[in-house]
């Protein structure tokens, strides 16, 4: 099933429009790919709400179709039964589409005590290694063999046990609480990831009868459950999308609401925009931000896990700050190879200079329209951005990458006054 947009190559932008009205956000993808993973764990029928129209979502779908869930749609989301599924064998070329689809290890080691999942390799923002997660899973009990590209899980039954992750890893968090809802006896994560995303899965997996304490804490325990029930659930919204429109208004001296945010979910991202000199107001869960004439550089911005910077915003503030007046420096610790936009935004006439993980970026008071190459999701949307501003014409290809993201990018972008098409 496809629930995503229409199939197009390239957004056509012509820069200048101040950004002005209102944009509802979408439910937030990097919940909604673990959630949807954790479906497979009960047997049972999970309805989740609020899920985004993405390329991404759409492959963790065929995913799960192609395993066997039935799934269907009903007006506020779809409805996952999980019972049908009698494949332990993931589709290599959907894993390779979408990394996220490792997750799927610890559901289905959860569920069936066994699993063969394709190495999902590195990809455009770096290596990304699996290597946390895989020991973590070792230690409650999974024997995984690496052999010709593939990984082959099992285990006659996983065991709680207390795992100090060496790093606050997102995905091997999500895969530890996914493995250790059902296993025997009681898990505790030190130095877990504390995402809002994580939070949302422990609500769904509590809501399924999961005992899971301390989301959003460094320390999480979870006790194990003999088995999981059917629930329903509503993803939250999307605090990276919420930044990029933030960033939209800012860059386009413009002035917009934004409705269904988590405040408390983006306070660095508030911060430092407020920093750059935009003002930002929220009531309840709507925002408001306006613009000021001058955007002002960012002395240090540096991207960290959760409650820090993320990642996923550094693309869209190095945008924003290439018109910003003075200089600014970004040091992106969590990924290795994170700054492919910057080559991109330099042909619209920014001045960026990067040295390994640091960016310097000179503001500068014009960008100008050029044909560039989304080369990531984050980093295409950041390209879209400088199109905004840019003067004349900016190609952005390769906006597949930015689909995976985005729900109707250039459709909201237009109803907020920009002018971008896509070809
Ligand atoms: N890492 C390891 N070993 C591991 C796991 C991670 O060295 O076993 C390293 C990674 O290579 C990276 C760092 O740890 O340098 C952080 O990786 P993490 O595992 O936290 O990230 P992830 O789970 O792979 C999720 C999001 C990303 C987001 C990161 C960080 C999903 C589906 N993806 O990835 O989202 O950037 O957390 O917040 O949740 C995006 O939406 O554009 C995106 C890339």
């Amino acid at each position: 099933m496809y629930i995503g947009g229409e199939v197009v190559s390239k957004y056509i932008i012509h820069g200048g429009n101040k950004l002005e009205g209102e944009v509802q956000v979408s439910g937030a993808k990097n919940s909604v790919l673990p959630i949807l993973a954790a479906t497979v764990i009960s047997g049972e029928t999970s309805r989740i709400s609020n899920i985004p129209r993405l390329r991404d979502v759409e492959v963790m779908t065929e995913i799960l179709t192609s395993i066997g869930a039935k799934i269907s749609k009903d007006s506020h989301g779809l409805v996952i039964d999980s019972k049908p599924i009698n494949s332990i064998h993931l589709p290599e070329e959907l894993v390779r589409e979408m990394r996220s689809s490792i997750i799927l290890m610890g559901a289905l080691l959860a569920r069936f005590g066994e699993t063969i999942v394709t190495y999902p390799g590195g990809c455009e923002i770096g290596p990304r290694p699996i290597d946390l997660h895989l020991k973590s899973l070792r230690q409650m009990g999974a024997i995984i063999e690496e052999s010709h590209g593939f990984l082959h899980c099992k285990t006659s039954g996983l065991k709680g046990c207390d795992i100090q992750l060496d790093y606050p890893s997102v995905g091997a968090t999500e895969n530890i609480m996914l493995a250790a809802a059902t296993a025997k006896g009681t898990t505790i994560i030190r130095n877990a990831a504390r995402e809002p995303e994580i939070i949302d899965l422990q609500n769904y997996l509590n809501k399924s009868g999961a005992r899971i304490q301390g989301a959003g804490n460094s320390i999480m325990t979870i006790e194990g459950v003999s088995s999981l029930k059917a629930s329903d659930h509503r993803i939250i919204p999307d605090r990276i999308v919420t930044g990029t429109y933030m960033v939209a208004a800012a860059m386009t001296n413009g002035e917009i609401i934004i409705k269904d945010i988590i405040a408390e979910n983006l306070q660095s991202i508030i911060a430092k925009l407020r920093e750059t000199g935009s003002m930002i107001t929220i009531d309840g869960n709507s925002m408001k931000v306006k613009a000021q004439n001058n955007i002002s550089p960012i002395e240090m911005l540096q991207t960290l896990p959760f409650p820090g910077f993320p990642t996923d915003m550094q693309a869209q503030f190095m945008s924003l700050l290439s018109v910003a007046e003075g200089t600014s420096i970004i040091n992106e610790t969590v990924f290795e190879n994170r700054f492919k936009h910057a080559e991109e935004l330099v042909r619209m006439g920014a001045k960026i200079k990067t040295f390994g993980k640091v960016a310097v970026i000179k503001g500068t008071k014009e960008l100008t329209g050029a044909t560039v190459f989304a080369k990531d999701l984050r980093g295409g949307a950041a390209l879209v951005l400088g199109g905004l501003v840019a003067n004349g014409t900016t190609k952005v290809e390769n906006i597949y990458h930015i689909q995976r993201g985005y729900e109707n990018f250039d459709r909201i972008l237009r109803s907020l006054g920009a002018s971008i098409s896509c070809v």
